[in-house]
């Protein structure tokens, strides 16, 4: 039985699309709710497999109430309904996660069809998602132990260089290649990508909120870190750069700590700057991928940053340096960076501007929709390098001061 959940404000069309599915042997409904809050409420103590709701309703409406749920609960499927089909209310109703649009007046037989149709099209997706999950096993096992537990930081000293891109599908190849549990963290304050990469928009979850009442707080910074529907956990920046301010360096230190004890790996798309914020993540780390391009500025910045980290006494194997885009060198090899930086490449990842932007405009990441690309072949090798070799947690080392203060 297909558990339904129908949102109305006007109790008798409530009863009527109640009564229409009545004669459906297949289809329950499993409740009803008259406006945006209570389709809310109702919903996560339901969690039905598929929620019909009105998309224009007095206080919060449909749009904001399918925002919510669809970000809570992304296996309950939202179909909207409207008197109009309007373009701009289906795209509206489609930004806020919903996943079908039916216009009112409709016949009994379209609406059940449309209920089953959403529903398959849910257990396919779920499907194809446990195909790249594998089921849970070694470190989120019961009794893991929480030393074993990883930070990795993804830095490069200069923008654009693709941090967010790798951060957010190494941590989806981390997930499916450890089965272990796995937070992405954007810790770009003023300009954080990661909610736009993932289609993530939700309100008031970001980490701004995790801090609301000053110190953070276990129970609060999990009610912020949102699930994303690839099964990876997300805490996203402040939606404004304003916000970055109220993040302090000791909080964000604070906020990675509580989040390692909850997670196998937390990944950190870290900004391109030597601040506190940035050090003070960089000493957290297990592991730093260090990425460069084949091309000269980023190469000498990555030369200066890897004689900072000598000075910071980070041990060489916490580092990792992967170059990024690394089929589209200009006259320079991987041997000279190589010789350059005086120390070998860990990894490389090929450059597929095709991909990345389809990806981007989809909110799907590539290891996900094509897993047997190139470039997501090479995530998942960096992920198993990553996760094959666990160098020593350095999360003991005491806080330092400001990066001139420390040399
Ligand atoms: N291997 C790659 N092949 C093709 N395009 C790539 C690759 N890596 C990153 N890109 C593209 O390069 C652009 C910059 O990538 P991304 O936003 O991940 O970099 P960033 O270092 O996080 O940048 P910022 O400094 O803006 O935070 C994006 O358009 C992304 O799609
Ligand atoms: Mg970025």
């Amino acid at each position: 039985m297909i558990k339904v959940l129908i949102v109305d404000d006007i109790p008798e069309t409530r009863n009527h699309l109640t009564k229409l599915l009545s004669v459906d042997s297949e289809i329950d409904v499993a409740g009803t709710a008259g406006s945006g809050e209570e389709a809310i409420r109702v919903a996560m103590e339901l969690r039905p497999d598929v929620i019909v709701m009105d998309i224009n309703m007095p206080g919060m409406d449909g749009v904001a109430a399918a925002e919510i749920v669809s970000q809570r609960l992304p296996t309950s499927p939202i179909i909207m309904m409207s008197v109009h089909g309007e373009a701009e209310q289906l795209r509206r109703a489609i930004a806020a996660g919903a996943r079908e649009f039916l216009v009112k007046p409709f016949s009994a037989d379209e609406f059940s069809t449309t209920i089953k149709r959403v529903y398959e099209r849910e257990l396919g997706r779920r499907e194809q998602l446990q195909a790249i999950t594998p089921a849970p096993s070694g470190p989120q096992e019961p009794g893991s132990a929480e030393e074993d537990h990883q930070v990795v930081a993804v830095f490069s000293p200069k923008g654009g260089a693709g941090r967010t891109t790798i951060a957010a599908n190494l941590a989806l190849a981390l997930m499916s290649e450890t089965g272990g549990r796995v937070c992405l963290v954007d810790a770009n304050l003023q300009f954080g990508d990661v909610g736009v990469l993932l289609n993530l928009n939700p309100k008031n979850r970001s980490i701004l909120d995790a801090i609301e009442g000053g110190e953070p707080d276990a129970d609060l910074l999990e009610s912020v870190v949102v699930d994303h529907s690839t099964g990876i956990r997300v805490l996203l920046a402040p939606p404004s750069p304003e916000g970055a301010d109220l993040v302090t360096p000791t909080y964000l230190r604070k906020i990675i700590d509580l989040l390692r004890v909850t997670h196998d790996w937390v990944v950190v798309d870290l900004p391109p700057a030597l601040t506190d914020h940035t050090l003070g993540i960089m000493d957290a780390a297990d592991q730093i991928v260090v990425l460069s391009a084949l091309e000269i500025t980023t190469i000498k910045n990555v030369r200066l940053f890897l004689e900072v980290a000598d000075q910071l006494e980070y041990d060489r194997s916490k580092l990792r340096l992967v170059i990024n885009r690394s089929d589209t060198a200009q006259g320079i090899r991987i041997s000279d960076v190589e010789a350059s930086i005086r120390r070998p490449v860990d990894g490389t990842v090929v450059s597929d501007g095709r991909l990345a932007v389809l990806a981007v405009n989809r909110g799907v990441p590539f290891v996900v929709s094509h897993p047997e690309a190139a470039l997501s072949r090479d995530i998942t090798r960096l992920a198993r390098t990553l996760a094959g070799e666990p160098s020593t947690s350095a999360s003991t080392e005491k806080p330092k001061k400001g990066l001139f203060a420390r040399r």
